[in-house]
């Protein structure tokens, strides 16, 4: 009876905001604990890109029977999940075959570097949940109405999922916002979770 939150976080921010979705979900009373999927760039390439590998525990197969509802963190690569997260979900097909993830529930949070992909990356997840015949539960409006329609600074994020700002160069950290937002996603997904075991 927990929820998972799985995550790939080259530079940090996915990390950033998994704490903080973590944090919401845990007000709920809710288990919560944070794996990673497996890195599928060689060291010397993480190194050259500036990378910051993160240390959660490596998310696997037995990790996806094992907990009913997931948090997935999913920077943006031109549109779309990054590799690292493909080729996890690629080695899902004898789950996908027994329907082990058929009804489970995920939520996803993402990460860009321009704001450009934050919501096609979304849809692109949701077509693989689709597959595994998993809910969808979006972060929707209502709950954070007045921080996603503030006009005075740039933040991450939408209805489909919180999210943050990379910048190109990876120069710009999560706002207090954007995790704000994030921990609201948390709360909610938690609360969803909630009322569906009860
Ligand atoms: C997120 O994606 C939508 C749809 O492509 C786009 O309209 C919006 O500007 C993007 N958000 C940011 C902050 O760039």
């Amino acid at each position: 009876m927990a929820i998972a939150i799985i995550l790939y976080s080259l530079h940090g921010h996915i990390t950033a905001l998994a704490e903080a979705e973590k944090e919401g979900v845990e007000l709920n009373g809710v288990q919560c604990d944070i794996f990673q999927v497996p890195e599928t760039l060689d060291a010397d390439t993480v190194k050259a890109l500036g990378g910051k590998p993160s240390t959660y525990p490596i998310a696997n197969r037995e990790v996806l029977e094992k907990y009913d509802a997931f948090l997935l963190g999913v920077p943006t690569r031109f549109g779309s999940m990054p590799a690292q997260w493909s080729s996890f979900w690629d080695a899902t097909s004898a789950l996908w075959v027994k329907g082990s993830l058929h009804g489970k529930l995920a939520g996803v949070f993402i990460c860009s570097s321009t704001g450009g992909g934050n919501e096609s990356t979304i849809a692109n997840v949701v077509t693989t949940l689709v597959h595994h015949g998993m809910i969808y539960v979006p972060l929707g409006y209502y709950n954070v109405m007045k921080k996603l329609s503030r006009m005075d600074q740039i933040r991450g994020g939408g209805p489909w999922g919180s999210g943050t700002i990379a910048g190109p160069e990876n120069e710009r950290e999560p706002t207090v916002i954007e995790k704000k937002i994030a921990r609201e996603q948390g709360r909610k997904f938690g609360k969803v979770y909630w009322k569906t075991i009860h």
